[in-house]
């Protein structure tokens, strides 16, 4: 790992002495991609805000569903805020150039994130309410660890997942003009954000010793528990905007069976079904139950089919909401080619 944590007060002058096999200098060559796509990819905030809100006028929704969406994006604004503070640590933690330059390229996108988001709040004239404890949990464990593995497990493929997600399904269901057109831009942004955790942490994990990974799984396991019980605390405001948190869940399980797809293009060995995911699984089918809201399926029921799909004798609620979502999003490419013909 000495590669990868340089003192902090001393410059690497080590960084161009690494002898990269085939496969480490493409993946070197696609994270320093990330830093020049990012450059032509960049966009003002300013701009693009008052843009918007001069085509669709200030956002104006009913007192309800006003605090519903400040509550929602505010939890994404203070995400926005710790992304740009880890991503400038990850800046000075990575050695290697094409990495270094990545993280440093989303520390200015993080920037413009936080403060186009904190400027639309804003505009939505709401004061957006505390952190629940949950989020604030899941940002703070990964501002916190030193771990670079840890950092980027739960920055670049946890947290910037999770936005993704919110981000793709409030989009889907416009809830607010502004809003909608403005996500695109964050989207594309956190889609190549994900791409260094893709590349980098393989790598990481496979110099890693049995214990380590424990570790590691321990505190994926600590994060996603954590990211769903905030998306359990979320659960009314994001009925309010009529998004159902289950949406949610299977979109994130896509999303992140996507990022498993990858891992394991780069890495064969990484495992397909890990005890952490099992464990996950069994937590999302406890707080959103398959049968319906928590209030139809009483407790033992719950538990039981938990422990069921912890044990993989069934689907949980993670593989039926995705299968419902991909036989729906089936029948809408059917109907467009019907209506085509
Ligand atoms: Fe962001
Ligand atoms: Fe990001």
């Amino acid at each position: 790992m000495g590669l990868f944590s340089p003192p902090r007060q001393s410059l690497p002058f080590e960084m161009f002495d690494v002898q990269h096999t085939d496969r480490e200098a493409r993946r070197a060559k696609r994270m320093e991609n990330i830093y020049h796509l990012g450059q032509d990819k960049i966009w003002d905030g300013r701009d693009v805000l008052a843009g918007l809100i001069e085509r669709h006028g200030r956002p104006k929704l009913a007192a309800r569903e006003r605090q519903a969406l400040s509550q929602i994006f505010s939890v994404i604004m203070w995400g926005e805020l710790a992304a740009w503070k880890i991503s400038a640590q990850l800046t000075d933690l990575i050695v290697p150039l094409g990495a270094k330059l990545a993280a440093t390229s989303q520390a200015h996108d993080e920037a413009r994130h936080f403060y186009v988001m904190h400027d639309y709040l804003e505009a939505l004239g709401e004061t957006p309410p505390a952190l629940d404890r949950w989020s604030k949990h899941v940002l703070t464990m990964t501002l916190r660890t030193k771990s670079l593995a840890k950092k980027l497990l739960g920055m670049q493929l946890t947290i910037e997942t999770i936005a993704l997600t919110i981000f793709q399904r409030v989009r889907e269901l416009d809830v607010e003009p502004v809003l909608t057109e403005l996500l695109p831009f964050y989207e594309r942004d956190e889609a190549r954000h994900v791409g260094l955790g893709i590349q980098m942490l393989p790598e990481l994990i496979a110099k890693m010793s049995y214990a380590e990974r424990v570790e590691l799984a321990v505190f994926h396991l600590e994060l996603y528990g954590s990211a769903v019980l905030s998306l359990k605390s979320l659960e009314p405001a994001l009925e309010s905007i009529g998004v159902d948190p289950r949406s949610i869940l299977a979109i994130g399980f896509r999303k992140q069976s996507d990022i498993d797809t990858m891992f394991r293009e780069e890495f064969p060995s990484w495992p397909l079904d890990p005890p952490e995911k099992r464990v996950f699984a069994g937590l999302c089918e406890l707080l959103f139950p398959t049968g319906g809201t928590s209030a139809r399926v009483g407790k033992r029921e719950r538990v039981h089919a938990a422990i069921d799909v912890m044990r993989r004798r069934r689907p949980g609620v993670l593989e039926v909401e995705a299968s419902k979502r991909a036989s729906r999003r089936a029948d809408n490419l059917s109907r467009a080619a019907v209506d085509g013909a």
